[in-house]
């Protein structure tokens, strides 16, 4: 397949990603699944899967059988099938899902929708792989102050340079009814909004300026673009932004979520 935009800032290995994002993921997972309403009996879709975090717990909970899996990034379709062996895990995007029509209980998107060059065809494809009455689902980090790590992050770099791409003000989805628009727009009904939490707990501050260095996603590709000058002064911002910790301390985090179902 073609090389998908969103995907660009995900071709790491897991192990890269866990440490800067997927530690996040982890505990979402169990309580999107909540929200989702996913339990034993049913099958699950995991779109956008990276490498895994929600996966796992839909296999916790469905078994292997019943779990499917897709994401654009190669390295994380790969490491999500080598995590999580027998489970159906295909290479493709949200706009184009290798799925059959009409298979699934609930197709969900963890993180991912913000990415999504075209979300409302995404959406539509969401709900096409799902069975009339299952449940089409997502989430997306509160882009105002609910994902402290981020946050935490734009903020240091606006105050060095007021033009840096703050992910609040470049991307959709982390604000209260954007989900639920989109749904709307895909023919989903009975759309429920709700908020879900999850934290990190670093052991150092150069636990957490390590994950930027791996540049993920659109906050580590833009500190890797610095110039060490630059990123030296951006790290010095960042740890007056966390309080300058000597030790450990926790990040909180609160995604946006939408679970609606498929008419029928
Ligand atoms: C922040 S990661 C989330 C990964 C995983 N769902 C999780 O909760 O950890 C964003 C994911 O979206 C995927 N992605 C980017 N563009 C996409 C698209 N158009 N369709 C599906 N997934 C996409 C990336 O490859 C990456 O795996």
């Amino acid at each position: 397949m073609d090389e998908v935009q969103g995907a660009r800032t995900f071709a790491v290995a897991g192990t890269t990603y866990d440490s800067f994002m997927g530690r996040y993921s982890l505990g979402l997972a169990p309580e999107f699944c909540d929200a989702a309403g996913v339990a034993a009996g049913g099958t699950a879709l995991d779109v956008g899967c990276g490498p895994g975090a929600l996966t796992g717990v839909l296999v916790a909970r469905l078994g292997t059988n019943s779990v499917y899996a897709c994401d654009p990034s190669p390295s994380f379709r790969d490491g999500c099938a080598a995590r999580h062996p027998g489970v159906d895990v295909r290479l493709g995007s949200a706009e184009a899902i290798p799925f059959e029509t009409g298979t699934v209980d609930h197709a969900m998107a963890q993180l991912v929708l913000h990415f999504v060059t075209r979300p409302e065809q995404a959406a539509r494809e969401m709900a096409r792989v799902v069975r009339p009455g299952g449940s089409v689902s997502a989430c997306v980090w509160d882009f105002d102050d609910g994902m402290e790590m981020l946050r935490a992050f734009w903020d240091a770099a606006l105050s060095i340079d007021p033009d840096a791409p703050d992910e609040a003000r470049t991307l959709k989805f982390g604000r209260p009814g954007e989900i639920r628009e989109l749904f709307a727009s895909a023919g989903i009904e009975r759309i429920e909004e709700s908020t879900l939490a999850a934290s990190s707990t670093y052991s150092s501050f150069d636990e957490l300026w390590n994950g930027f260095l791996a540049g993920v996603g659109p906050a580590g590709a833009y500190c890797v673009s610095l110039s060490d000058a630059d990123r030296d002064r951006l790290r010095g911002a960042l740890f007056a932004r966390v309080g300058s910790p000597v030790g450990g301390f926790t990040l909180g985090a609160v995604a946006r979520c939408a679970v609606g179902r498929v008419p029928g």
